[in-house]
């Protein structure tokens, strides 16, 4: 589509949002509230790109004031679109708020200030790519912990935020069949 090319934005004006090492951040053309990522270097893999989608999108349904929506993911052009965080700089305490929250979940997440926006006195909201899993294998979340805490979300919630579970654990399976767990 597109809105995913970086073509799109170049020579008409278009103030980049923010920018990061990896990516260029555009509010999305068609829709204010949303915004696109446009990736300076090419997706490691589709599945890559698809665990990553998974894993936010579970993270969304369970912390929806931490970790804004997913609503799309591609790898040709390496592009995301997230919903839009309307906020300004946040504090370490704020920050903290954050990291806790996602940690009681196995999630670890890059302290670098910019990805943390926050409005007003709420926690900040976690704005850059969650980090699937380690070359080594190892998950960067932890998925007994995330099948507790979906089993108290309310239907349809539930039922999604398993069936993406579902399709995470059977990227990470497929990337590293030597993983017994
Ligand atoms: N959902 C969003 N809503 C509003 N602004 C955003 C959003 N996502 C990103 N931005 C802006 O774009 C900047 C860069 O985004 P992001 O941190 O995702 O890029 P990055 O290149 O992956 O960063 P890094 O250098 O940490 O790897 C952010 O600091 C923020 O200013
Ligand atoms: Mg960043």
């Amino acid at each position: 589509m597109e809105k995913f090319r970086r073509e799109s934005y170049m020579g008409k004006n278009i103030e980049p949002l923010g920018e990061g090492r990896e990516k260029e951040v555009f509010v999305s053309p068609n829709d204010p509230d949303k915004v696109v990522g446009i990736m300076k270097e090419s997706a490691e893999s589709a599945e890559e790109a698809k665990a990553e989608f998974y894993l936010t999108k579970i993270l969304h349904l369970l912390h929806p004031e931490l970790v804004p929506d997913i609503s799309a993911r591609t790898t040709e052009p390496n592009a995301v679109e997230r919903e839009r965080v309307f906020g300004g700089e946040s504090t370490f305490r704020q920050n903290d708020a954050v990291k806790d929250g996602l940690f009681a979940l196995g999630v670890k997440l890059d302290s670098k200030p910019s990805n943390y926006i926050a409005e007003a006195d709420k926690p900040a909201r976690y704005v850059d790519t969650v980090k699937t899993w380690l070359r080594n294998g190892e998950r960067n979340y932890d998925p007994d912990k995330i099948r507790e805490a979906v089993a108290a979300l309310p239907e349809p919630d539930r039922a999604g935020a398993l069936a993406y579970l579902a399709r995470l654990e059977a990227l990470h399976a497929a990337r590293f069949p030597a993983d017994t767990v």
